[in-house]
């Protein structure tokens, strides 16, 4: 059996997984493949680095362009990340009629539309399954297991920095800052986590399943992102009064009328599965008119548990390489012909049910008027707490929990709400989403 040559670009934590995994398992994948896949060569700034890895037992370079464009070479495992150099060493690859693994979430969903065609063109594969939830197969899934299925939403913990952020602050109480700080000493939290606190992570991986879901193309600069850096812990106790926790979910879901895109701080039921996925946790949540409800859960990052997935596209890109390019598995799961232009939906006609914290004068009246502007808006109220004022305070908290409505009613009755001279300061405003079938 001829081996399948690898060039592997990057070496860091989940290049090294690869190459561990790869070589620990060489036994077993070979026999699954048909054929032993080889990392032959590896591309890396740090050659030292590369070669501890490695142990000599691969070809080492410094320039990553070689590897993409050398002939020994049947596919590329693009582990650099960014969206610079990484599409320039993609886009070579394939042009160069080699197929491709990334984990490369913000490269998809920026630039799939331009790689895919690119790759459908040359007749080659790019597989990314690493590139949403890390080892979680939720592209398998999606693409392929449920293939019979009209996917109607999804919605999942796709962060994991931000979901240990948001179990830190529910279990213990703590501010945002406070935990972030802990969980940057902890190594959770990169020493720059904006991508992940403000939802842009999140944001790319619900890109690539919102496309791969609904066979549209990506449209990350339509999708809504909104992180957790403004979450506070009195909001997140309030729910769990209520009954609600709050996650950092990416929402996908199609309606007539178009797709809803967004992430963003949301309230979910305490007696969802999906709400008790705790610490760097990853699951995701695909509501389908077959199947119904089907839930995957796992690590979304690390070294092994994002080879895991790598290595799973390197064996199907293996199975399928003298395949009819007519008959592989479509990128986006749709015959790329048949992929639909139907608009991602802006954030103001979204429906959901809202959470509102309004700081109030405590005297008579001043709930009527806050329900007679929430009537006037159609929006219904589902349940809600006031608080005593504290010793001495003239002043309350009211929290209000409303049944579905569009974002733009909402945001029109708290404008009316803020505006009234008992309310003191902004309504705190949280999206709710009771993820029922
Ligand atoms: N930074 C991501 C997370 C993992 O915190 O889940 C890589 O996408």
């Amino acid at each position: 059996m001829k081996p399948i040559n690898v060039g592997l670009l990057g070496i860091g934590t989940v290049g090294g997984g690869t190459w561990t995994v790869l070589t620990r398992n060489a036994e077993e994948i070979t026999r699954r493949a048909g054929r032993p896949i080889c990392i032959t060569t590896v591309a890396d700034r740090n050659l030292e680095r590369a070669r501890t890895v490695t142990g000599g037992a691969a070809r080492l370079v410094d320039d990553a362009f070689a590897v993409v464009k050398d002939p020994e070479i049947d596919i590329v495992v693009e582990l650099i990340g960014g969206c610079t150099v990484a599409k320039d060493l993609v886009l070579a690859a394939i042009e160069n009629g080699k197929h491709v693994v990334t984990a490369n979430k913000a490269l998809l969903a920026m630039h799939g539309n331009e790689i895919f065609a690119a790759a459908q063109k040359k007749g080659v594969m790019v597989a990314f399954e690493a590139a949403v939830a890390g080892g979680i197969p939720i592209i398998k899934a999606l693409r392929e297991g449920l293939t019979a299925n009209r996917i109607q939403w999804l919605a999942g913990i796709i962060n994991g920095t931000t979901n240990f952020i948001l179990s830190e602050m529910r279990d213990k109480g703590l501010a945002f800052d406070v935990v972030l700080k802990e969980a940057q000493a902890l190594g959770y939290a990169e020493a720059d986590p904006t991508f992940d606190i403000e939802g842009n992570d999140a944001a790319h991986k619900a890109t690539i399943m919102a496309s791969i879901a609904f066979g549209v193309p990506m449209q990350y600069e339509r999708a809504h992102i909104e992180g957790i850096t403004q979450l506070q812990a009195t909001d997140i106790a309030y729910a769990e009064q209520l009954g609600y926790r709050i996650k950092l979910l990416g929402i996908a879901r199609k309606r007539e009328d178009g797709v809803e895109l967004r992430v963003h701080p949301t309230l979910v039921p305490a007696r969802r599965l999906l709400a008790n996925v705790e610490g760097a946790m990853n699951a995701v949540l695909v509501q389908a008119d077959a199947v119904g409800p089907t839930l995957y859960y796992g690590k979304g990052a690390g070294d092994e548990p994002t080879a895991s997935a790598v290595i799973a596209d390197l064996v199907d890109v293996t199975r399928m390489h003298t395949a009819d390019p007519e008959h592989r598995v479509p990128h986006l799961a749709f015959q790329p012909d048949q992929l639909e232009d139907i608009p991602v939906l802006p954030i103001d006609e979204c429906r959901c049910g809202y959470y509102m914290r309004l700081r109030v004068d405590d005297k008579p009246g001043v709930l009527a008027d806050i329900t007679r502007i929430l009537a006037d808006n159609d929006i219904s109220i589902d349940a809600l707490i006031q608080k005593a004022p504290a010793e001495g305070e003239s002043q309350t908290d009211i929290i209000l929990l409303t049944h579905i409505t569009v974002e733009r009613n909402a945001n029109a009755a708290i404008a009316r709400i803020e505006a009234l001279p008992v309310v003191a300061g902004k309504v705190v405003r949280l999206r709710m989403e009771e993820l029922d079938s």
